[in-house]
């Protein structure tokens, strides 16, 4: 059975073996990157928590995933920085499996009314993934990567 867990001591390794295809390099930072930058945070209109979490098939690692919060925010409350699935596992469901996770959690949480997402143009699984959970695009580029947002309450 599916299910994302946080990155932790015992398996941040195992997340960083995880590669998207070549050709899809472009799209995604990676997680050994990321890993990184979620000890710090993110400076974007003030201060983001960042998660990062595996995505995991039973007790093997599939893909990465990592979230952010700012409750002070103005428009957008969390934003989705990271989500990759590893070229051997895509496909397969994990990647919408993941989204619906990470929007479960995001529903939880009073505070959080418009989720964000931002993803380069030409990445048309991404934008038909993000769109078949109701993000919309803004008509906004901003680092050349369009951006969409959910309304969730
Ligand atoms: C985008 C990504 C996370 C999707 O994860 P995934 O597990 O492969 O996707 P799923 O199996 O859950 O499928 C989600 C949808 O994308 C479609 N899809 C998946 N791979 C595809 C491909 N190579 N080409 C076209 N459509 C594809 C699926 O058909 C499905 O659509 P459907 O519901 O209409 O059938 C994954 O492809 C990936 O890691 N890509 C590289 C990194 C990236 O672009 N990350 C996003 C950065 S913003």
């Amino acid at each position: 059975m599916a299910e994302i867990r946080p990155v932790t001591q015992h398996n941040w390794e195992e997340l960083i073996d995880l590669k998207v295809r070549e050709d899809q390099r472009k799209f995604v930072a990676s997680n050994l990157y990321s890993i990184a930058q979620a000890q710090f945070g993110d400076e974007f209109e003030g201060h983001w928590d960042l998660y990062p979490l595996g995505i995991y098939d039973a007790d093997v690692p599939v893909g990465f995933l990592m979230y952010a919060f700012n409750f002070e925010h103005p428009k957008h409350q969390a934003y989705i920085q990271r989500l990759m699935v590893d070229e051997n596992f895509q496909g397969k469901g994990f990647g919408k499996f993941a989204m619906k996770k990470m929007l479960e959690i995001f529903h939880t949480d009073e505070r959080i009314k418009n989720v964000s997402i931002s993803y380069e143009p030409e990445n048309d699984t991404a934008r038909k993934l993000y769109a078949s959970f109701g993000f919309v695009e803004t008509g906004e580029i901003v680092d050349g990567e369009s951006v969409a947002v959910l309304k969730l309450r």
